[in-house]
């Protein structure tokens, strides 16, 4: 006998569907709510129909009927920290002071690969219980760091990008610094050992460019151009005086996009986080580089950074994905992100629909990050990363979705006000992660 097929398995309730970006047409065309069920068959979707289609057809099938609560695929966090998990919600920083008081001297403790593991363990089982399936995120400069990430994500099957972030310029503390060759070495094993293992991408992973020397960014670069199907991530842009910064630094730059244009790091695949702050032409280069931005909207209003503008770079045609920024941002769940990205977009005069917002935060993000074709859609062939929210988890949501007189409506009120209660149950690729 062969080894035996996993089950089959039928998963029922009100299903998400896509059919087109919502920015670009109406958001309740673009993205559809309807009862359904989907049918998944080793860890992918292999149908979906009507649950009594499906259950006829598949009489052998493990059925589970989540009644009206709403299955969107699982949720992607395109940037986040997982080492600063520790230390989210520190008071009273902005970027470059919260960064020397909070985050280096908590990313120390990575180089001992216990405590590495132990919080990437916390880490993804935060993210499981809020919903979210994949992440893109930074580690420290320690390998060890990185290896526990891929390590925790691999235990559990979760889809993942990350790397090992590089910093060797003296704008960091010595104990979280590498060198330019150093960290072209220890990127390219880890990359080796990890780019397309299961479903693990590596990013190759500058921090900044106040934290790296032109040096270690032409080390990078050359590194992904020798790799290039790995991603690249960054940070661009999020705060004014960090911008004065990289021009002091790097002086003959033309703006903060040149820094990494210089040495390559731009292009299809490389994403830049937070990019509030863009001249006409860093615009112009992120488009037609092919570039990604990935907006943190809890951190921008948490750190002080600022407004970005959704409407507006959705508009210039960008692929933007929605993060957390663990921990800059001030949350692990993808629901309390979408509910601060509408309110940046009120404060720049644009209500997002609440469908453009589920967009963003799982096919949205999951084109960002180039992963389109295994995550961040309910579609036949896809991985079965699944995500069911209960639209009624506490009785404040309840008592405002039961008015509700469209779909939209009852969904909105969790969107803002929802959080891991509203999690009803995380499938990845199929299987079941919370117990019930
Ligand atoms: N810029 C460089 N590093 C970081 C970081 O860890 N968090 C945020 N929000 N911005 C950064
Ligand atoms: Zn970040």
């Amino acid at each position: 006998m062969g080894t035996l097929a996993a089950k089959d398995s039928i998963i029922a309730g009100q299903i998400v569907t896509f059919h087109g970006d919502p920015f670009f047409m109406p958001p309740e065309d673009a993205v559809k709510v309807a009862h359904g069920a989907v049918l998944i068959q080793n860890g992918r979707i292999a149908k979906i129909a009507d649950i009594k289609t499906l259950g006829e057809q598949y009489p052998n099938a493990m059925l589970t009927d989540h009644g009206d609560a709403v299955i969107t695929p699982g949720f992607i966090d395109a940037h986040a920290h997982y080492p600063q998990t520790g230390i989210i919600a520190s008071w009273g920083k902005r970027l470059i002071d919260w960064l020397n008081t909070y985050t280096f001297p908590e990313e120390q403790r990575f180089g001992d690969a216990t405590y590495a593991r132990d919080i990437a363990d916390l880490y993804l089982d935060f993210l499981l219980a809020n919903g979210t399936t994949s992440v893109t995120s930074f580690c420290t400069i320690h390998p060890e760091s990185v290896d526990a990430l891929f390590e925790a994500a691999a235990k559990r099957g979760m889809r993942i990008v990350a790397g090992k972030t590089c910093m060797d310029r003296d704008t960091a503390p010595e104990g979280l610094r590498d060198t330019a060759q150093s960290a072209y070495d220890q990127s390219k094993t880890l990359l080796q050992r990890w780019h397309q293992n299961g479903r693990a991408t590596y990013a190759i992973t500058p921090r900044f460019s106040p934290t790296s020397t032109p040096e270690q960014l032409e080390a990078l670069g050359a590194l992904w151009a020798e790799n290039p199907s790995c991603l690249m991530q960054t940070h661009l842009s999020e705060q004014t005086d960090e911008i004065e910064w990289v021009k002091s630094l790097y002086p003959e730059a033309r703006d903060y996009l040149d820094t990494y244009e210089k040495f390559g790091l731009i292009g299809k695949g490389a994403l830049f986080g937070h990019a509030i702050y863009l001249e006409p032409r860093e615009i112009a280069r992120l488009q037609d580089s092919g570039s990604s931005l990935i907006h943190c909207p809890t951190s921008n209003t948490f750190i002080g950074s600022g407004l970005f503008d959704m409407a507006a770079r959705k508009a210039d045609g960008l692929r933007v994905g929605l993060a957390t920024d663990t921990g800059g941002g001030s949350s692990f769940s993808m629901l309390r992100t979408m509910a601060a990205s509408y309110e940046i977009g009120q404060l720049r005069g644009t209500a997002l629909h609440p469908a453009q917002l589920l967009w963003l935060a799982t096919r949205g993000s999951a084109e960002a990050i180039h992963l389109e074709h295994e995550i961040g859609s309910i579609a036949v062939g896809l991985e079965a990363d699944l995500t069911v929210i209960d639209l009624a988890s506490t009785d404040a949501i309840a008592q405002r979705s039961s008015r509700a007189q469209t779909i939209w409506e009852s969904v909105f009120p969790t969107i803002m006000m929802g959080d891991d209660r509203a999690i009803a149950q995380t499938y990845v690729m199929g299987r079941a992660m919370r117990s019930s």
